[in-house]
């Protein structure tokens, strides 16, 4: 491994030029220090060959287009998500490719989000245990991963220049948590600083964010790098704790952090560190090219691809076990997504697939001799669609099943921009209406990149499989769901609203004049509906299968390591089958605010037979059920009795038990700027100031006056304002000096 003593040898020049990069996608090799190519990221290679257009846009090698996040999140599987991983990269390593740019992490915490296919969930827990999982599976293969976009990136519009303003809480509860679990836990080579500014600083120039936090309190080793052209003052970026400037420009900002240093703005020891970064990550690299090669990875990967997906489609209902679909009865498939599958997401992540699975083509193969038809039923451009919704009428009319394929087009969502709304196209759900007059018997399947309103669908449709984007092989896992080749027990990993006016940033989104307000702080996702006692269309976790499953036996015990958690869940139906088992955990009477209840651990069990059972047993960590006290700084358990409860989705929860923590005793200070009910609370400042009282008519022991309690009137007056009501503030200070530690 290269040490620092190798760039001593280095000119201050040489030193600063590894920290920008060569070109789009690769680092300088100078002196001992290798270059490293990057490229996206994350659901598939994205190597461009030879020249690359300005916005590294252009096509790309083949490879295979495994299920975005979306998808990817909807599996709720560390095991599978870490397969995924390796594959991925060991193509990265077959194309020449040292760091893949992912996986993106950021909580989705808008439905219009505009990349929110690339991210996992609303939840930070599941995105954290499943970015951990993708980063060991893709490291472990001798490549870097990229933890993106650092931090707070929840939305597209106005990317580059949009302050995400965000509370203490939230910001460390939601929005920081998933990155920390994954830098302490997976250890990834590079951290991607996003485009936005966090509380006005822009992420790149933000030493709380890049140093203070990632290194000084997560330990991070790596190297940090900057999202693509998110750089706007490289010296300011150095010293904050930016070590890599991404793509390469033409050597100018180089010079500018020359210039820093010779001028005394910028200390030579931010370059160094940076230089050394750069090194250590190059290599990473070399030893991971040092790795044996799979040779041929196409059929295998696509064979992988087709498992996953199958693990990422959610069955959201399924009234009269429409599904899975009986042998011998005639289908008519519906629908231009059927045909031309809508599979991943558009912008940096796109990926040029090594082939593609036609779900039209896959039901045939399945259905073998029962009769499949097709119509298209619309069109994506919005074009009038009358004669196709007929045609798809009469089609549904003369067949058992009808299996209509709905869902959002490319040109409607991507990265780079938000959706305005989260409605499917008037022209699809007026065609699913006719469709389920005529054929009660409808089975929709969807294809979108955000959540989209389902109401509509919900009371339309028998059935409903929802996957997001399922990846090159998607098609042949549908039908193989559809049939019931594989049983499903993927999950949402994010709230179907009823309506876009129910979701928590609806009034902060997308922001205005370069600000965004996350004025709804905590309570992100499920945390708000379930908060509210709002009515949701699915909630977070849920997610039916062909089997059913019941839970028993909730063990609870505590300790030091935080709640082990311990349940038995055995199969109940006659099919085999996986269950996702659900932990939330929550305190009631807590002295903040908080959600009612967090997912705090979850597990998928082993395929089992009917009738088999699993013990379960899972741990919530006790960094999962702190929170941040913000007198303190610091994560702090709060000690009392946690509810625990088990089950299938948010709102699906089917065993529940209480359990003593002892937690964490936080002191803060007493003094005259403390409330008279703060100082109360503590028993040796308590007594300390009984005696000030006890001179005072009354005291201020409580009783009642006017009617009311007159401890709830006077607890909220610091200290400092009681001289005004005849305290002897002398005698107080004394108190209070008296009590102090
Ligand atoms: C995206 C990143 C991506 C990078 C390189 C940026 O525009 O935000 O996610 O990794 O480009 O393509």
């Amino acid at each position: 491994m290269t040490s620092k003593s190798d760039l001593s040898d280095l000119s201050v020049e040489d030193r600063a030029a590894l920290g920008s990069g060569a070109d789009f996608w690769t680092t300088k090799a100078i002196g001992p220090v290798g270059s490293v190519t990057m490229t996206d990221g994350p659901h598939g290679v994205r190597r461009q060959a030879g020249a690359t257009d300005h916005l590294g846009l252009a096509q790309s090698l083949p490879a295979t287009c495994f299920p975005p996040a979306v998808g990817l999140g909807q599996s709720w599987d560390r095991d599978l998500v870490a397969r995924v991983g390796a594959a991925l990269g060991r193509e990265a390593r077959g194309l020449g490719v040292d760091v893949l740019l992912g996986p993106g992490i950021n909580i989705k915490r808008d439905p219009r989000g505009g990349r929110n296919f690339e991210y996992y969930s609303e939840d930070p827990h599941l995105t954290g245990a499943l970015g951990a999982a993708w980063v060991t599976g893709v490291q472990g293969a001798g490549v870097g991963a990229s933890l993106k976009h650092f931090a707070a990136n929840n939305a597209e519009y106005d990317r580059m220049r949009m302050s995400s303003d965000v509370d203490p809480r939230p910001l460390r509860e939601i929005y920081l948590r998933a990155f920390a679990h994954i830098v302490r836990t997976a250890r990834p080579w590079t951290v991607m600083c996003s485009y936005n500014r966090i509380n006005g600083v822009h992420a790149a120039q933000n030493r709380w964010l890049l140093t203070d936090v990632l290194r000084g309190e997560w330990g991070f080793d790596g190297v940090v790098v900057s999202d693509w052209g998110a750089v706007a003052d490289r010296p300011a970026s150095v010293a904050a704790g930016l070590d890599l400037e991404m793509p390469g420009g033409n050597g100018a900002s180089d010079a500018q952090v020359v210039a820093a240093v010779a001028a005394g703005t910028l200390d030579v020891s931010a370059v160094d560190r940076a230089a050394e970064n750069v090194a250590r990550l190059a290599a990473r690299a070399e030893a991971g090219r040092a790795l044996a090669e799979d040779g041929d990875t196409v059929d295998a990967h696509h064979r992988l691809a087709r498992e996953v997906a199958g693990r990422c489609v959610v069955l959201l209902q399924n009234e009269n076990g429409v599904l899975p679909l009986a042998p011998g009865r005639s289908l008519a498939v519906i629908g231009e997504f059927a045909a031309e599958p809508r599979y991943q997401g558009g912008g940096s992540s796109h990926v040029n697939p090594t082939r593609l699975d036609i779900p039209l083509d896959e039901i045939r193969a399945l259905a073998g001799t029962t009769p499949v038809t097709y119509s298209r039923g619309f069109t994506t451009d919005g074009t009038d669609s009358g004669a196709l919704r007929a045609e798809a009428v009469a089609a549904a009319r003369a067949a058992d099943v009808a299996v209509l394929f709905l869902g959002v087009a490319a040109a409607q969502e991507s990265e780079g921009f938000d959706r305005d709304d989260i409605e499917l196209p008037a022209g699809q759900l007026d065609l699913l209406t006719e469709v389920a007059q005529v054929r009660p018997e409808t089975v929709v399947v969807l294809a979108h990149g955000g959540v989209v309103r389902l109401a509509p669908v919900a009371r339309a449709a028998a059935a409903i499989l929802d996957g997001g984007l399922v990846g090159q092989a998607g098609g042949g896992a549908l039908a193989d769901v559809l049939f019931g080749v594989v049983n499903p027990s993927a999950r949402l990993a994010e709230t179907v609203p009823m309506a876009l006016a129910d979701v928590p940033a609806y009034q902060n989104f997308p922001g205005e004049h370069s600000h965004v307000r996350y004025g709804e702080g905590l309570f992100v996702g499920y945390r708000w509906y379930d908060h509210r006692a709002m009515t949701v269309c699915f909630p977070f976790g849920h997610g039916l299968s062909y089997t059913t499953f019941a839970y028993d036996g909730l063990a609870l015990d505590a300790g030091e390591y935080g709640i082990r958690v311990r349940v038995t869940v055995t199969n109940t139906g006659d099919r085999a089958g996986r269950e996702v088992v659900q932990v939330y955990s929550g305190l009631p009477g807590s002295a903040v605010a908080r959600p009612v209840r967090e997912l705090t651990g979850f597990a998928v069990t082993a395929e089992l037979e009917p009738g088999a059972s699993e013990d379960v047993s899972i741990l919530l960590a006790r960094d999962d059920l702190a929170y941040w006290d913000t007198r303190v700084d610091r994560w702090v358990l709060e000690p009392g009795t946690y509810r625990v409860w088990v089950g299938a989705s948010s709102r699906d929860l089917r065993v529940s038990g209480e359990v003593d923590v002892a937690g964490d005793q936080v002191r803060v200070p007493i003094t005259l700027e403390s409330t008279l009910g703060e100082a109360l609370a503590e028993p040796a400042t308590a007594a300390a100031l009984a005696e000030v009282f006890g001179g005072m008519a009354g005291g201020f022991g409580g009783g009642s006056a006017l009617g009311v309690d007159m401890m709830r009137m006077i607890a909220s007056i610091p200290l400092n304002r009681l001289a005004g009501f005849g305290v002897d503030a002398d005698r107080l200070a004394a108190a209070l000096d008296a009590d102090a530690p």
